[in-house]
C-alpha cells in the first residue's frame, strides 16, 4: 500500500481522440493501473479555453470517458472522473495563479501556438491554462504524470509552482514527475510530418481518429506524406517515414531493426499498407467496446458519479491544507 505511486493524467474532450493521444498517453495509462493508484480525468474545464459548441462538448465528455474504458482503463481499479464535477480544481487554480508569474506563462509554447491559431479568442483562460493543469496534478499529491512530449513544458511549470508554494508556505505539495514514453511521445501529422498530430487539425487526413473505420484508416496511411527515398529506414529529413516507423512500432511491438529487415527491398507503398493494417487491427477492439459503452449512458454516468465522489474526497484534503497554509479562515 505504502509504495503505491499516485498516477494522474487527463485528456481534453475537444474532439475525437487520435492515435497521437492513444500512443502518447492512454496506452501507457492502462499499464500503471494494476500496481498504482491511478486517477484519470476528462478535463472539460480546459476544453473551453477554445470555443466549443456546448452540446458537442457534453457528448464528447461521455465519448472521452468511454474511450478511456474502451482502451482498457478499468473503472474498478482507477478513479475516472470529469473535471467540472470536482470544484477543488478551479479553487486551487486560483490560489496557484497567485504563485505563478506572468513571465513564466508567457513562455509556454502551447499558448503561443494556440493564440496564433485562435487569434480572435486569446482569452485569459488560455493564458492561465497551465495553472489549472498544475492544480489538477497537485491536488492529488501525484507522483507520476504519463503524457506525450507536448505536455512536458506544462509539467515543468507545475513542478516549479509546487516548489515555490512549498518554499513560501512550508511543505504542502509533492513534486510530480512526467512520464514520457520512448516511442509514440510525439506522433506527427500524416500530411505534415513536421507538425504534431492533433484532434483539432482542420485537415482530417492529417490525423487518424480512434473511431475511424478500416477503409478510412487505410486511405489516410496510403496518402501519408513521405519523401523521395524508397528505403524503409529512419533518417534525417525522412520525417514522414520516421513517424510511420514509430506508429508501426507502437502497434506491433517491433523494433526499428525488425521493421527495416521486414521491408528490405520493398517500397513505401507496401510499408504504408502494413502500418494501416496494424493500426486498424489495434483499434478494432477499442471501437467495438466504445460502441457498447456509448449505448449505456447510465453506466457511464455511474462511473462519473463514483469517480467524482472519490476525487472530491482526495482533492478536498489537499485544498483544505492549502487554505489553512495561505491564511484563510476555516469555519
Ligand atoms: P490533450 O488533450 O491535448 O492530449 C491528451 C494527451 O495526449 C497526448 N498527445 C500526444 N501524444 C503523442 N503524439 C501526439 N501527437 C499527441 N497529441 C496529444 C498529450 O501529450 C496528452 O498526454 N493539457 C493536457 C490535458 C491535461 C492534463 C492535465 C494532462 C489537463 N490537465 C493534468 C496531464 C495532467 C492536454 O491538453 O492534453
Amino acid at each position: 500500500m505504502e509504495d503505491k505511486k499516485i498516477i494522474f493524467s487527463g485528456v481534453q474532450p475537444s474532439g475525437i481522440l487520435t492515435i497521437g493521444n492513444y500512443l502518447g498517453a492512454l496506452i501507457n495509462w492502462a499499464k500503471f493501473q494494476d500496481e498504482n493508484n491511478c486517477i484519470f480525468c476528462v478535463v472539460d474545464q480546459h476544453a473551453i479555453t477554445i470555443k466549443q459548441v456546448p452540446a458537442e462538448l457534453r457528448r464528447r465528455t461521455y465519448e472521452t470517458l468511454a474511450i478511456y474504458i474502451a482502451c482498457g482503463i478499468d473503472p474498478e481499479k482507477c478513479t475516472l472522473f470529469v473535471q467540472s464535477h470536482v470544484p477543488a480544481h478551479a479553487e486551487l487554480a486560483w490560489i496557484l495563479n497567485c504563485s505563478t508569474m506572468f513571465g513564466e506563462l508567457s513562455r509556454m509554447t502551447q499558448f503561443k501556438d494556440k493564440s496564433k491559431r485562435h487569434h480572435d479568442n486569446i482569452n485569459a483562460g488560455l493564458f492561465t491554462y497551465p495553472v489549472l493543469m498544475a492544480a489538477d496534478i497537485l491536488l492529488y499529491q501525484t507522483d507520476l504524470v504519463p503524457v506525450g512530449q507536448d505536455q512536458q513544458q506544462h509539467i515543468e511549470l507545475a513542478r516549479d509552482v509546487a516548489a515555490r508554494f512549498n518554499q513560501s508556505y512550508s511543505e504542502t505539495f509533492k513534486i510530480p514527475v512526467g512520464f514520457i514514453p520512448k516511442t509514440g511521445a510525439r506522433v506527427m501529422s500524416l500530411q505534415d510530418p513536421l507538425k504534431k498530430m492533433s484532434k483539432s487539425d482542420e485537415n482530417v487526413n492529417g490525423f487518424v481518429s480512434l473511431l475511424d473505420d478500416k477503409d478510412t484508416i487505410m486511405r489516410k496511411f496510403r496518402r501519408a506524406v513521405t519523401d523521395s527515398d524508397t528505403c524503409v529506414r529512419r533518417g534525417e529529413g525522412k520525417d514522414g517515414i520516421n513517424n510511420l516507423m514509430s506508429i508501426y512500432s507502437c502497434f506491433t511491438g517491433k523494433t526499428d531493426e525488425e521493421t527495416e529487415k521486414e521491408f528490405d527491398g520493398r517500397g513505401y507503398g507496401e510499408f504504408k499498407e502494413a502500418v494501416g493494417i496494424a493500426c486498424a487491427e489495434g483499434l478494432a477492439p477499442i471501437q467495438e467496446k466504445f460502441k457498447e459503452l456509448m449505448n449505456d449512458k447510465a453506466y457511464l454516468e455511474g462511473v462519473m458519479r463514483k469517480g467524482a465522489e472519490e476525487a472530491n474526497r482526495m482533492a478536498r484534503k489537499t485544498l483544505s491544507k492549502v487554505y489553512r497554509k495561505v491564511g484563510f479562515v476555516g469555519l
